[in-house]
């Protein structure tokens, strides 16, 4: 634990709809070696786009310091994210320092898959307990198109293998959007289901300003339950913990299970308990958030540890956030949101 770290004990905070700081997703990076449809697009994020500069990042000091007070607020799952978080050199050190945060239970991180053969051992042996890779097609030609990039899934399922073989949790998410994917539904279904991994079905998502969402894009819950129907036999399995993001059905002849994150067809606010800290060092308390709180200044203003925690709980008890099931509900502002590289999902 670093000189100076506040060691008192855990201080469950809540924020101003009742729910608790539990989850904090850590963006690591903005870059990402893909470019999917949905996410980077390659007509915006091309070559002259300007990703942050390095000083702009929090060093890993900086991101220790900061879950540190997260944890002391009540935080017991981190999440490393990009961009792609494996772009960031030296990532097992950050692990490894996360780790050893008092209150801290759960470290897990969401990758492309592409480089995760090369670091997977690593990222086990500092710490990672659990990895859930993208991969939104089967199919490479396919894959491609929608990556905007020549790499195929050749690396993506060797990435997958080797994060099995290290001994991590494997779960693999599948964005579907109608007219991109929705032909992989059931080629993704049967690879995931004899390979024995949870595969999830990601609802798209009107995250950031670029990706040209609309409604009649998403493929519900229901849209992609009906599709497996004809095929598999499924029954729904309860929630294994307070606000888990994805409502999970198992198949009837098998231990393999699907999950479904319903953003858009049955949003979850209600039980949301995750705080994001992008890459440069803001908190935002929703996904879709158009401004943030400058942690970064805080963390290189001399302020004491006493300050900068009490600066996010105030941050976490004015929360009132629940922009997905404003949209359900008709009432969501039309606003800038803050970019899905810059947060990490
Ligand atoms: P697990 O701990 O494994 O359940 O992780 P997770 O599903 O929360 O994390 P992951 O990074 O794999 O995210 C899967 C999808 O859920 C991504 O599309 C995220 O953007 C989305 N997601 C995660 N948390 C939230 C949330 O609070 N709100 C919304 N709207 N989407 C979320
Ligand atoms: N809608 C839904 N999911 C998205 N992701 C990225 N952009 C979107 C979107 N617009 C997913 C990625 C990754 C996770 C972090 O978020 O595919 O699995
Ligand atoms: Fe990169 Fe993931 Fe976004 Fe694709 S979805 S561009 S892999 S960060
Ligand atoms: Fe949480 Fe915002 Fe997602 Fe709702 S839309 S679940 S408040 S991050």
């Amino acid at each position: 634990m670093r000189e100076g770290t506040i060691l008192k004990e855990i201080n469950q905070t809540f924020d101003a709809l009742k729910r608790p700081l539990r989850d904090l997703r850590i963006s690591v990076i903005d870059r990402c070696n893909l470019r999917c449809q949905y996410c980077m697009p390659a007509e915006i994020f091309g070559d002259s786009y300007e990703f942050l500069p390095m000083e702009e990042l929090l060093t890993f000091d900086e991101i220790e310091r900061a879950a540190t007070f997260f944890a002391n607020l009540g935080v017991e799952k981190i999440r490393l994210t990009g961009g792609e978080p494996l772009l960031r050199k030296n990532l097992p050190q950050l692990i490894e320092k996360l780790s050893a945060i008092k209150g801290i239970k759960d470290i897990a991180l969401t990758s492309n898959g592409v480089y995760l053969k090369k670091h997977a051992s690593a990222l086990k042996a500092a710490g990672l307990k659990r990895v859930n890779i993208s991969l939104d097609s089967i199919e490479d030609e396919l894959f491609k198109k929608i990556t905007g990039r020549k790499i195929g899934i050749k690396p993506v399922l060797e990435g997958i293998e080797a994060a099995e073989k290290a001994g991590l949790e494997v779960k693999i998410n599948m964005v579907v959007k109608k007219g991109m994917n929705e032909s992989q539904i059931l080629p993704m279904a049967e690879f995931c289901k004899d390979k024995n991994v949870t595969l999830r079905f990601i609802e798209f998502m009107d995250v950031g300003n670029t990706n040209g969402w609309k409604l009649d894009h998403v493929m519900t819950k229901q849209d992609i339950l009906e599709l497996l129907s004809s095929k598999y036999a499924l029954e729904a399995v309860d929630p294994d913990y307070y606000g888990e993001v994805a409502k999970r059905y198992r198949y009837s002849n098998s231990s393999a299970q699907i999950g479904f994150i319903t953003s858009v067809s049955e949003s979850f606010c209600s039980t949301c308990t995750r705080a994001r800290l992008s890459a440069n060092g803001q908190i935002y308390t929703c996904l879709f958030s158009s401004e943030g709180f400058d942690l970064r200044k805080s963390l290189r203003s001399g302020l004491t540890d006493e300050e900068i925690q009490g600066q996010i709980e105030s941050v976490w008890n004015l929360r009132r956030d629940r922009y997905s099931d404003e949209r359900v509900e008709g009432i969501a502002e039309r606003k800038t949101k803050i970019e899905m590289s810059y947060i990490g999902g």
